[in-house]
């Protein structure tokens, strides 16, 4: 049985988590959200009370991360330890601090390594346990993490559509104030995550789909018909 491995990064606000999710439920794959990752090490380092300025012990803090989290995009769970912590990981507090952790080269490789065993393990057709492939997720999948993907897209959208699907994800309305209190904590966490991994130009090889002016289900078929092509 042959497996399909589909990268997609994307700046946040690009609509990437929710679309990879439906493509991955369409497709059968697993699904690996990897901004759930660097969310649950920033609420770990929180709970445990490390300092976010203190690179070498966040990085300490993280190499023990009892981090589960489900690859099944109809029912995905991240768990720190026992805890549930899907809802607690995309609360602001965590938004605001999240490039703090994400920055930590340290981090990073630890991550990453974590991530391509995971992706490894969808991709491996030798497996009992492996599904048909996985679509990952995240800032870095197409050049670092998964730059040998079957498929490798970059979502991207125009600032306005960003902040204003932001706006609407976190404060139930796209009108001025909503984009304003939404505008800072977007347009600084792109700023602060650009210092380490480059998604908003895409690499050699990566196809870019562009959702300014697509609703959902268009984006969702977008990316299907990228992967039905290079499939
Ligand atoms: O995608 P999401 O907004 O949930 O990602 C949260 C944060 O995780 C990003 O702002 C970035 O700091 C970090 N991240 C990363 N590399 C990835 C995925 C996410 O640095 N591959």
């Amino acid at each position: 049985m042959s497996t399909l491995v589909v990268a997609i990064d994307g700046p946040s606000g690009s609509g990437k988590s929710s679309v990879s999710r439906e493509v991955a439920r369409r497709l059968g794959l697993a699904y690996l959200d990897t901004g759930a990752m660097y969310r649950a090490a920033t609420w770990w380092c929180l709970h445990e009370g490390v300092p976010l300025d203190d690179q070498p012990a966040v990085a300490r803090a993280v190499r023990a991360l009892p981090l589960d989290q489900g690859v099944d995009p109809a029912a995905p769970h991240v768990r720190v330890g026992t805890t549930d912590v899907d809802e607690a990981i995309r609360e602001t507090a965590i938004s605001a601090a999240v490039s703090a952790v994400a920055t930590n080269l340290d981090v990073r490789d630890e991550l990453r390594e974590r991530q391509r065993a995971a992706i490894a393990a969808q991709a491996d057709a030798s497996s009992f346990s492996a599904g048909r492939g996985i679509v990952a997720e995240g800032r870095d999948i197409t050049t670092v993490v998964a730059p040998d993907a079957d498929v490798r897209i970059l979502l991207t959208a125009s600032e306005e559509a960003r902040l204003a699907r932001r706006a609407r994800d976190v404060h139930g309305s796209d009108d001025d104030d909503a984009v304003a209190a939404t505008r800072d904590q977007v347009l600084r966490r792109d700023a602060d995550d650009s210092t380490v991994v480059q998604f908003h130009v895409a690499a050699d090889g990566v196809v870019t789909v562009d959702s300014s002016d697509l609703d959902f289900e268009q984006t969702v078929q977008a990316v299907l018909a990228v992967v039905a092509r290079a499939a």
